[in-house]
């Protein structure tokens, strides 16, 4: 070669390694310095992928983590760094009806000045308190309203995933603010002796003819309406007129599938009544001498028959625990602790195919057995239960020695995978306020929002061939 050629190689070199040297300097300037005047639009940047962690790059807003709604493709939770909540960014847009507390906070006894028609909730510690007890195991629909409030009010950090928005036309979703479960439990009895019908079937009824007065309902016949009816007896007078809507439930056992179904409804999990066992304090397969738990009522209707065949199957088995009672009071510290303990905890059809027992199980790191082929799982796009809870079938569970082999021969590896799953997956089942990301608040707002684009889909496919 050439001295010639050889300084033009070198200087062409030079030149490549500058250049390309500017190019990535440029690229890390323009993602670290981006605002609202950049050059690359924010959808693009909110999309830059790092370790399947979805990263938005913006150093002018205030970093938090929130979870993005599990896509179809593959379960992983995904989190992206939050900017404050605003509509045009949440995943769900909700227009809340303005209804009289007497639906709501009211029944808490809640009374606000005059013309004040939602309680303030700036303030976590001062907030109206939910009623304890059994009462609390049907409590979404408080949770709910409580995370709607206090997306308008910038004092309280949550995820940004719903937000209250005031013109319903720019709502994805319509929220119906009725505490159906909490008007069932208070207010189902007819007190005065002049009263014909209690004041739980009233408000429904109230309730039916507001919704049917109002624009937003005429517009989508209440398909885009979210309405809540955790506890299986709510909301019992008014559950047909408003079946249209997207429902949130406990189960669909109590009914019929045209009016609750899994393409339109949401499952939501029960508050569970134990306390949560802190990740580092849970018993590990050694620490728990009990094999199986169960602690129940010994009768119910319909598909509970099997756990008293179950009974006489387990009763004389030492290493398990099958007792009767329910839990409450005492109790629940009781059922608290023998879960902690135990391995297995059983998870029985009762008079519905659901009971916050599978709740109480999780949130003790307990793996549960679940024999109730009807069961309705929350979150199940989300979440694959395979991995930290064991199914059997009523038929199998029912043969004589089959549900104890079955648990005697999972080994301790196997028992401990499940268990470390459990305790990844707990958070998804807590209530609470303010909500965190990936709480069963955001969980159900994510799945709602499944629900209203199929919705949605529906519809627009309808009224390809109707002008109005
Ligand atoms: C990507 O993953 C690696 C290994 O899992 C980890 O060390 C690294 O910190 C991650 N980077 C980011 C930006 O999360
Ligand atoms: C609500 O939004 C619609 C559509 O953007 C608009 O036409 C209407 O004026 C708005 N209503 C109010 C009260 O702001």
């Amino acid at each position: 070669m050439s001295e010639k050629s050889m300084v033009a190689s070198r200087f062409i070199f030079c030149v490549i390694v500058v250049s390309m040297f500017l190019l990535i300097l440029s690229s890390v300037f323009l993602l670290q310095f981006s605002s609202d005047h950049s050059l690359i639009p924010r959808s693009v940047l909110e999309l830059i992928l790092v370790n399947n962690t979805l990263l938005y790059f913006n150093p002018n807003f205030k970093r938090e983590q929130v979870m993005l709604p599990p896509f179809p493709s593959g379960d992983q939770i995904r989190q992206r760094i939050m900017v404050p909540c605003d509509p045009t960014r949440a995943l769900l847009r909700v227009f809340m009806y303005d209804l009289p507390p007497e639906f709501h906070f009211g029944i808490l006894g809640w009374k606000g000045s005059e013309n004040q028609k939602w309680p303030n909730v700036d303030d976590p510690k001062r907030i109206p308190a939910y009623p304890g007890g059994l009462n609390l195991q049907h409590s979404p629909e408080y949770w709910l309203t409580l995370d709607l409030l206090a997306s308008n009010t910038p004092e309280v950090h949550r995820p940004c995933t719903a937000v209250r928005v005031q013109n319903s036309s720019k709502a994805d979703v319509i929220f119906v603010p009725f505490f159906s479960s909490l008007s069932y439990n208070r207010n189902s009895k007819i007190k005065g002796n002049n009263d014909l019908v209690s004041v739980n079937k009233e408000l429904q009824d109230k309730l039916v003819e507001f919704l049917m007065g109002q624009k937003e309902w005429k517009r989508s016949g209440g398909k885009d309406h979210l309405v809540i009816a955790h506890h299986p007896n709510s909301l019992l007078d008014a559950r047909r007129k408003l079946g249209s809507a997207i429902l949130v439930l406990a189960d669909f056992g109590r009914y019929p599938v045209e009016i609750a179904n899994v393409k339109k409804d949401v499952i939501a999990p029960y508050k569970h009544l134990v306390h949560t066992i802190p990740r580092a304090e849970s018993s590990s397969y050694e620490e728990r001498p009990t094999l199986l738990y169960f602690q129940g009522a010994i009768y119910r209707k319909d598909g509970g028959i099997i756990r008293q065949e179950l009974y006489y199957l387990l009763k004389n088995e030492k290493d398990v625990h099958f007792a009767f009672g329910t839990i409450k009071g005492k109790g629940i510290h009781e059922a608290s602790q023998g879960m902690a303990l135990s391995k297995f905890c059983l998870n029985i059809a009762g008079d519905t195919p659901s009971s916050n027992r599978l709740f109480d199980a999780i949130a003790s790191h307990c793996v549960p057995v679940i024999i109730s082929d009807e069961i309705e799982l929350p979150f199940e796009d989300a979440l694959d239960y395979s991995e930290f809870c064991i199914f059997v079938r009523a038929s199998d569970a029912v043969r004589e020695g089959y549900l104890l082999n079955l648990l005697r021969l999972i080994k301790r590896e196997t028992w401990t995978k499940m268990w470390e799953r459990l305790k990844e997956i707990t958070l998804h089942f807590e209530y609470q306020y303010p909500s965190q990301p990936g709480d069963a608040v955001n969980m159900i707002w994510q799945e709602v929002a499944h629900k209203v684009s199929s919705v949605r889909f529906d519809w627009h496919r309808k009224k390809r061939y109707h002008r109005s």
